[in-house]
């Protein structure tokens, strides 16, 4: 099941801040209305909303007026810079933004080519991202064994891509191949991607699953209920993963507890040029955290931190799993001098 279509000019998709409870489709027709999707987290999870992106810069295309490539070519520029205002932090959304630029911009023609450039662009990319996270699947499925119960955190599934997803696709590619694999997914506080998402989609597939909140994953490996931790990455730098927060707190909590870390990610997610110290770590609305719902549990007026996100030091991931394979410390590196062919 894809989780974005393209129906003549209209970009359709699941509205995930109703799941669990509702399974509601969206019609975007516009980049606007897909920038704040994006912005309020009705689509989400770092390759999805690269995919989303393009298709905002198509539904532009799409719906132009320009008559000279000129005029085109900026609306274009407009949307993507409205587009790289939404989330500052995974990398799927700039380097979406960029290769569709790249593409039209080196393009010869005038606004009917360029247009259709534009939307097949987006088109093959929602198509790559489901080839990516089967390979993904495939690759990082040899990392587990049978009986194993995997800890992941967040959604890194299929609602976080357009198909399969990228911690999850390692888990279903190995239970597709046999093995027997059990999961515990935090609920992943403050948005809950863990208890409404990824609880959802596994229990869909029959993938056995058990719910805790984010501060029992220490009991949970002292306890020795756990394997190995997959996770997924919006953003993997020269020195780091960040990935949604709470992702170092069980990074440590396994180094700690001898537990393999792995970080299943796309190399759309990869952004080498980069250190932690240059990432722009989103911090969003004190009210997430204030409220459950639609009730207030804190008191009026206290200071909230709220970043989206955390960084893990490279030294506590055990191997990335992108579609080229799976990295250890020595080939990450070697992908960092540009040594590693991909
Ligand atoms: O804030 P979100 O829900 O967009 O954060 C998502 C995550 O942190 C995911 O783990 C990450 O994007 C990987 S999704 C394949």
């Amino acid at each position: 099941m894809r989780t974005v279509k393209w129906e003549d000019g209209v970009v359709i998709t699941i509205d995930q801040a109703l799941l669990p409870n509702k399974e509601e489709w969206i019609k975007l027709k516009s980049c606007d209305e897909v920038a704040k999707a994006i912005k309020e987290m009705r689509v989400r999870g770092a390759p999805l909303i690269g995919v989303l992106a393009a298709y905002g810069l198509a539904l532009t295309a799409y719906h132009s007026t320009a008559k000279s490539r000129e005029v085109f070519l900026r609306e274009i520029e407009q949307s993507a810079n409205l587009l790289r205002g939404t989330r500052p932090t995974a990398a799927n959304l700039f380097w979406a933004i960029e290769r569709i630029l790249n593409k039209v911009k080196s393009s010869a023609g005038g606004v009917e080519t360029l247009r259709h450039i534009v939307i097949e662009e987006a088109q093959r990319m929602a198509d790559e991202d489901v080839e990516v996270n089967k390979k993904i699947g495939e690759f990082g499925s040899e990392l587990l064994d049978d009986g194993d119960t995997v800890l992941t955190h967040c959604n890194a599934g299929r609602l976080a891509t357009v198909d399969y997803g990228t911690a999850l696709s390692v888990i279903r590619v190995a239970c597709e191949r046999g093995k027997h694999i059990k999961v515990i997914a935090t609920e992943t506080r403050p948005k809950l991607q863990g208890a409404r998402l990824t609880v959802y989609e596994l229990m869909r597939d029959g993938i056995p699953v058990t719910l805790i909140t984010d501060n029992m994953v220490g009991y949970v490996m002292y306890k020795g209920m756990v394997n190995k931790v997959i996770v997924g990455a919006d953003r993997i730098v020269r020195d780091a993963v960040i990935n949604k927060i709470g992702t170092y707190t069980i990074a440590v909590l396994a180094h700690e507890h001898k537990i393999p870390f792995y970080v299943a990610a796309p190399l759309s997610t990869f952004d080498l040029k980069s250190s932690s110290k240059d990432v722009i770590i989103e911090e969003r609305s004190p009210d997430e955290i204030t409220n459950i719902g639609a009730e207030r549990i804190a008191p009026p007026g206290v200071a909230v931190f709220n970043p989206a996100f955390d960084i893990t030091p490279i030294e506590y991931v055990s191997a990335i799993i992108c579609e080229k394979g799976v990295l250890n410390k020595e080939k990450f590196d070697r992908l960092i001098e540009g040594k590693w062919m991909i």
